[in-house]
């Protein structure tokens, strides 16, 4: 598969089919939100786990030097807590370009969250994966490692630790707590005091 992934994106869904259409951000998505939506509400997904697997080569790294972002993995018993916006279609020419590094879009049952946390409204959504054969993808390593890997790494959209840290404070700002995404921020910073 080519790091490309926007023509093939195109080709995924038929948007017109759906009543309203929702895309599930665990990612940047969360904080850097530069697209127009209708609706956003805090949601979560059954069965996944964010993990820096994903190289960067468009964004928070270089061809030369890749950075590590997130992607899902499947994780049965897990859920992956983040932000879902309903859009329209158009705002997907904007989210496949900005995505386009070895993420396709795949359906998935989004579970928007009340203000009582206690039930949920369900909807098929959008969510952006960059699954195991993509070209950029890079694999799991300790988050020691992945720590150092993202304290050496920055691309056009800036350094990649800034991508740990907006991340991180984001998710704090929403209740969600993510073991991964914290030790990752932990080690950052330790290793910008040594
Ligand atoms: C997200 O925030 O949902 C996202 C993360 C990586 C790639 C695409 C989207």
């Amino acid at each position: 598969m080519s790091f490309d992934t926007t023509a093939e994106n195109k080709k995924r869904q038929h948007l017109d089919s759906f009543e309203e259409i929702w895309v599930f951000g665990y990612g940047s998505l969360i904080y850097k939100v530069d697209f127009p939506y209708l609706k956003k509400s805090p949601a979560k997904i059954q069965g996944w786990s964010r993990r820096f697997w994903q190289g960067s080569h468009d964004h928070r790294g270089t061809p030369e030097n890749p950075g590590r972002v997130l992607t899902l993995v499947e994780s049965s018993g897990e859920e992956c807590a983040g932000m879902a916006y309903q859009v329209s279609q158009e705002v997907f020419e904007h989210l496949d370009h900005r995505e386009k590094n070895g993420y396709l879009r795949f359906e998935i049952e989004i579970q928007k969250l009340r203000s009582n946390h206690m039930d949920a409204d369900k909807v098929i959504g959008l969510v952006y994966i960059a699954k195991k054969n993509n070209a950029a993808y890079l694999g799991p390593l300790p988050e020691k490692e992945i720590a150092q890997h993202i304290n050496m790494s920055a691309g056009p959209s800036g350094h990649n630790r800034d991508y740990v840290f907006c991340l991180a404070n984001a998710l704090r700002l929403l209740q969600v707590e993510d073991l991964h995404v914290f030790k990752v921020e932990t080690h950052l910073k330790l290793l910008m005091q040594s």
